[in-house]
């Protein structure tokens, strides 16, 4: 690898995004294709900085993830993206990564939106790609299909598209952050790694589940039901659409062979107390990710209620308050 051009160290900060209508399915796995058209809100509390910097004098990738040298899978896998910015950028030069989540690893926080949108984002600038955020969302689309949402703030949808080389499948903001003061508990019912990915998971339930053809028609059908209920501002549409389109998703995977499912006992409690909370009059609705963790979506002016009756359940390790959140930004020196 011989080049004497200088690049700069950039460092780019990205945030992670809770799914409202959930990506779950690829058409295509090299490129990272989803089956269906998803929508998210990006999250202030929850994100990840990561610097980028091609050096003349590696030898190879080094990946410090965590302040830790990653394991030779985890660095592998950076190498592998990077190859793809290498490409683009026509330049042969390896990089020093260094990443640090401040949202819990692999735990269904969506640290690997927040962490390939930083990526992306880093890598991208630190070569000299000149890119827009449309094509930035496709960048961070191949690291991982849900960083595409992460380049963007406030609520965003991630456009599945038809052709097969992806060029009309990205991601863009269709409402600023400020737009509506939501807010989105998440509560953390454990920090640990989960057993299947969401990449295993849903390639799994392609594959096997009788459920998934219904669950694309349904994830269509629900992102228009979804993106009416958001322009009328209209929260108890908006509420039951996403906790119908998580329980969908969830469901795919008890139709898997053999089947498998993401919750924990701490889940159904957390699913139940929302439930008993509607019943008492206060609109507050759940949705998952792939893990056991619950996302708690209600109104601003009901959210010390909300925390509070929660917070009764033994289950609960830690609840963090987030609201829409900024997209990519980057970070000098
Ligand atoms: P999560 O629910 O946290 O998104 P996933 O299993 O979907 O869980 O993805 C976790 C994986 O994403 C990690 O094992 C790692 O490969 C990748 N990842 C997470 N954070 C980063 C980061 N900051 N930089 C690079 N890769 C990351
Ligand atoms: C359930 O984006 O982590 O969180 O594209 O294989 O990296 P890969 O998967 P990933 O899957 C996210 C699945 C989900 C739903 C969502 O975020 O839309």
């Amino acid at each position: 690898m011989s080049e004497h051009r200088e690049f700069e160290q950039v460092t780019a900060k990205a945030h992670a995004n809770i799914a409202l209508i959930k990506y779950w399915g690829k058409r295509d796995e090299q490129l990272f294709l989803p089956m269906n058209s998803s929508l998210s809100i990006t999250l202030d509390k929850f994100y990840t900085e990561t610097s980028v910097h091609f050096c003349e004098d590696l030898k190879a990738d080094v990946f410090i993830f965590n302040k830790c040298i990653a394991n030779v899978a985890e660095t592998n896998k950076v190498s592998r993206y990077l190859d793809h910015i290498r490409k683009m950028a026509g330049v042969e030069r390896y990089a020093m990564v260094q990443s640090i989540n401040y949202v819990p690893t692999a735990a269904g926080f969506a640290s690997s939106a927040s962490g390939y949108a930083a990526l992306s984002s880093a890598a991208a600038r630190a070569i000299g790609l000149d890119v827009d955020e449309k094509k930035l969302s496709q960048l961070a689309r191949i690291g991982s299909g849900s960083a595409s949402r992460s380049i963007f703030g406030g609520f965003v949808e991630w456009t599945k598209g038809n052709l097969d080389d992806g060029s009309d499948c990205y991601a863009r903001q269709i409402e600023e952050e400020s737009y509506w003061d939501l807010c989105i508990l998440a509560i953390q019912l454990s920090d640990k790694k989960k057993s299947i990915s969401s990449r295993a998971g849903m390639k799994h339930t392609v594959e096997t589940s009788p459920f998934y053809n219904i669950w694309v028609k349904e994830a269509e059908k629900d992102l228009g039901l979804l993106k009416d209920a958001l322009q009328q501002k209209d929260f108890e549409r908006f509420g039951h659409v996403t906790e119908s389109n998580a329980l969908k998703m969830h469901a795919t995977t008890l139709g898997a062979n053999p089947p498998y499912w993401y919750w924990e006992a701490g889940t159904i409690s957390v699913m139940n107390q929302v439930r008993q909370l509607r019943d008492s009059g206060v609109l507050a609705f759940f949705t998952m990710d792939a893990g056991p963790n619950v996302f708690v979506i209600c109104q601003q002016k009901d959210k010390e209620v909300v925390e509070n009756t929660l917070l009764t359940l033994d289950e609960i390790e830690q609840i963090y308050v987030c609201q829409p959140g900024p997209g990519v930004t980057y970070l000098s020196k």
